[in-house]
This record gives C-alpha cells, sequence and structure tokens, in this order.
C-alpha cells in the first residue's frame, strides 16, 4: 500500500490510488498466498519494505507475478531486478517457459528493461468498483 501511495501515486488518479492503495492488510488471504505460492520479500531494520509474488497454475500451463513492490526506503537500488530474476529462476525450475504479468504504468519499463514484452491492448482490473489500468506484458525463460 506504501508503494502504491508513494511511487504509483504520480502515474495515478488521486480516487484510483484511494481504491487500490488504502485497501485493509487481508490476512487470511495473504496467509493463504504464503503457503501455497512463491513470495520473496525485502527486510530492512526489523521491516518489509517490499516483496514479490509468484502464483502458479500447473494445470493451465501458466505463471503470472501478482505483485512485486518496494517501498521508496528500497528502490533504485537493484531489489527489484533480484526478485524478479528469483521469480523468473523459479517459474523456470517449475517447468514453465513463460512468465506473464500486468505491470502498473508505473513498472512498465523496469519490466522492459527485464525482458518483457507488451502483448496486446492494455488492460485494466477493478478495485473497489474503480478502474485501475496497466499492461499485459510477458516473457519466456
Ligand atoms: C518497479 C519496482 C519494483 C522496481 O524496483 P527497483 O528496485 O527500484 O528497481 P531496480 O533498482 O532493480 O532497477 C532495475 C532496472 O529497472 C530500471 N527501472 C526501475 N524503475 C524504473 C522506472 N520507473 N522507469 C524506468 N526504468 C526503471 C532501473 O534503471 C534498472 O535498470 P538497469 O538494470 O538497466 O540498471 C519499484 O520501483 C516499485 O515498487 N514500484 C512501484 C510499485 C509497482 O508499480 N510495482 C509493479 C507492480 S506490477
Amino acid at each position: 500500500m506504501i508503494s502504491i501511495q508513494k511511487i504509483c501515486a504520480k502515474d495515478y488518479g488521486e480516487n484510483q490510488i484511494n481504491a487500490w492503495g488504502k485497501r485493509e492488510f487481508q490476512h487470511e488471504k495473504l496467509a493463504t498466498c504464503i503457503k501455497n505460492d512463491d513470495i520473496w520479500v525485502v527486510e530492512s531494520k526489523g521491516l518489509i519494505e517490499g516483496y514479490g509474488h509468484l502464483k502458479t497454475w500447473p494445470e493451465k500451463s501458466h505463471a503470472e507475478v501478482l505483485g512485486l513492490y518496494l517501498t521508496p526506503n528500497v528502490t533504485g537500488k537493484g531489489l527489484g531486478k533480484t526478485i524478479i530474476n528469483l521469480i523468473k529462476a523459479r517459474a523456470k525450475e517449475l517447468g514453465f517457459n513463460k512468465l506473464n504479468l500486468s505491470s502498473t504504468k508505473t513498472s512498465k519499463f523496469f519490466y522492459e528493461s527485464a525482458g518483457f514484452q507488451q502483448v496486446g491492448p492494455d488492460d485494466s482490473c477493478l478495485i473497489g468498483g474503480v478502474e485501475i489500468e496497466g499492461h499485459p506484458m510477458e516473457v519466456y525463460l
């Protein structure tokens, strides 16, 4: 939420940031993700300052980055790149040859520098009834 409020806010409207970047912490949902998926965190001075989330659907031969968010305290140090490389390596290890995601407007250039390309027209998802635009992207592993 801090990452959205402090970094993505420059590319989205106030109503979008209010709906998307100020959601309640969902303990149960996140506990399920931690149990079932691959998640990496950035820890600094005892605080979690970022995370990356890989979700795989073996039955659908599909691997997706569901989230990669850092706070401004730890951006620009190569940690995003380190996490995306760990995600790619893990997806490959699990037998996938392609990785998909929907990037924020803010992170499109970051993903391009990590080898991703936009596939298809810009997309969007509804969060709290508000449309949040993004870019469908993929990379072959
Ligand atoms: C996107 C994000 C994870 C990048 O993390 P980071 O640790 O700052 O990125 P890094 O320091 O690892 O940078 C890696 C490369 O991306 C480039 N890069 C990073 N952010 C960029 C930006 N906004 N525009 C252009 N290039 C960018 C860096 O210059 C670097 O290039 P290099 O490898 O050629 O040197 C981070 O900025 C973030 O959390 N953003 C807000 C949340 C968000 O939009 N997440 C994506 C959800 S899909």
